[in-house]
Parts: structure tokens; sequence; C-alpha cells
């Protein structure tokens, strides 16, 4: 059905839209057969190694979740300032001594690139949980899921994302994932946070519609799903540039009120200031429903590079 087993998950364009059917699929039936029960068996004796030298609280949880809720089990790295990576132990050589340990490792690393670094360095399946502000593909996956289950098939949709598009690792992912079922796009940022070049152009190529705008309410009225995103602050330099930016697209009760029809509105989280709380029980607000699909999605991924799903 997929050629997920043994890959490791490095980036957006890795996935055929066969895949993603396969994924979504998997995560569905395993929802369902959580209602039923508890817990999963099929990675009984599996272990899973969480390295995080970012901060997480949901990517990090989530796979922790998925992999006991499979019947394995999770070993993690914990703080850096534990580990040998304080004594100055390279990336390559950490993730080679994990991979004696665990069947699957999934990193979360500062620098663009890592990820592949340590897929490179070892045999069996990496995961990228990010890599600084390059990809975050199985956010995109949960993103893709969230958005299959609120709003139907995923043909011809109209997605905005807004915020931090220069910066921000899950929209450069989510879009490689979108522009395979012929969606439009509505890239809405301050100038200096556009959609970097590369990836609109090599989007456009693909046939793909793309508005850039910096006004979030041509967009919202256009779509049926705003993507919102905070402003990546540890990203900036100069932090001067980031106190001007903040706070530049913010969805109120007031700004609702103008929408001619539901939206739904993600947000992979932390959110910041992008949406106020009064916000969260507006029927479309599907940015905690997105938190909880992100144990199906991972728990469906671990089954399928394991290889315990055909
Ligand atoms: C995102 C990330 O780490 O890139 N968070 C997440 O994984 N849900 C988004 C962000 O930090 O803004």
């Amino acid at each position: 059905m997929t050629h997920l087993k043994g890959k490791d998950i490095l980036h957006g364009n890795q996935f055929s839209k066969k895949d993603i059917e396969a994924i979504i699929k998997t995560a569905s039936n395993i929802e369902k057969e959580l209602k039923k029960k508890d817990a999963l068996t099929l990675l009984k004796g599996k272990i899973l190694a969480t390295l995080f030298f970012e901060p997480s609280t949901r990517t990090r949880l989530s796979f922790e979740t998925a992999i006991q809720r499979l019947g394995g089990g999770v070993i993690s790295l914990g703080a850096v300032e534990s580990s040998s990576v304080a004594k100055g132990e390279t990336l390559t050589d950490t993730v080679r001594t994990v991979s004696q340990y665990a069947d699957v490792i999934v990193i979360r690393h500062p620098r663009t690139g890592s990820a592949k670094e340590a897929a490179d360095a070892v045999s069996i399946p990496v995961i990228n949980a990010g890599d600084g502000t390059g990809q975050h593909p199985t956010q995109a996956l949960l993103d893709i899921y969230t958005i299959y289950k609120e709003l139907g098939p995923l043909k011809n949709l109209v997605v905005s994302m807004v915020g931090d598009l220069k910066n921000g690792r899950t929209v450069h992912a989510l879009v490689e994932i979108l522009s395979l079922f012929q969606t439009r796009l509505y890239f809405v940022s301050p100038s200096n946070l556009r959609m970097p070049e590369e990836i609109t152009s090599h989007l456009k190529e693909k046939g793909i519609g793309i508005v850039e705008t910096r006004d979030m309410m041509e967009g919202a009225l256009a779509s049926d799903v705003l993507y919102m995103t905070r402003i990546q602050k540890e990203r900036f330099t100069d932090l001067s540039e980031y106190e001007k930016l903040k706070g530049s697209y913010i969805i109120n009760k007031e700004f609702l009120s103008k929408l001619k029809k539901r939206v739904s509105i993600l947000h992979p989280l932390p959110r910041v200031d992008e949406i106020t709380p009064e916000v969260d029980i507006y029927p479309g607000a599907a940015y905690f429903r997105q938190v909880r699909n992100g144990v199906f999605v991972r728990m469906a991924l671990l089954a399928l590079v394991l290889g315990k799903i055909p």
C-alpha cells in the first residue's frame, strides 16, 4: 500500500498522494480502535527514542503517547545539559549510540538539515520533528488529517497561511502536502516574513495558485482553512525587529464576525497572541482537535515505518 516501511520521515515533499491517503486511512482506523480500547499492541516490544534539542510540548508528548498506546516503550534524551551532548559529543555520535537501543528515532534540532544528517548516520528510521526553519513533516501530516476530518475530501480547497511564513517550518512542510491536492493558497505575512522564494517558485511550477498578501481578511474571505502561525521569535537575530512584527495578525471575535461563512481555524501551537481565547468556542476553531489528531497520526506513522501495517 505505501512504501513507508523502514523509511525516514524528513520532508513534506517525500510523500505521494497515495502515501497521504494511506496515512489518513491508518490514522482513522486507529482512532476508531481507540474508541473501543485504551491501547493497541501493534508495536509491543518496540522502543522509540525522542531527542529534542529545542523546546517542545505537543510533538514530544504526542510521540511518546503514540508509541505507548501501541504497546511500545520510549527512551528520551531529556535536557541537553544532562547528556553527553554537554560534553561536546557530535550529533552523529549521539544518534549512532541511540540507534543501538531504539527501533526508531524522533529528533528536533535547531539546525536545518540536521534530521537528514542524523538519518544518514544510522540504519533505523529517523523522523524529523523540526529542523530549524526547515521542515516539520509530521505536523503537516496531522494538519492534513485535521483538514480532512473537519472538511471532508481534500480536493480544491482554499487555504490561507498566516504569520511567519519565512521561518515557520510547519507551513514549509504543509504546502508540499497540500500541493498534491490542487489546493489554492493565500500566503498572508508581513513583507519581511514572506514564504521563501524557492518554495513559492517550486509551487508555481507545480501549477499551484498562490496569492501573496499582507491582508488577513482578503485571505480569510476566500478560504476554507485559516492556518495561523506564531512569529518565530527565536529565529530573529535582531529582537527589535521581532518587537515590530509581533501582533501583526490577530484573530478575535470582531474579526470572526466579519467572515461570511464558517472557516476552519488551525494553528500548530503554541499560540502567543494570534488567536484570542474568546475564539476557542467558535465551531470552526479546530486547534485543540488538531492536537488530539496528532496522536492518531503519529501512531499511524510509527506503525507504518516499523512495517506493522502492510
Ligand atoms: C511548531 C514548531 O515547533 O515548529 N510547534 C509544534 O510542533 N506544534 C510551531 C511553533 O513553534 O510555532
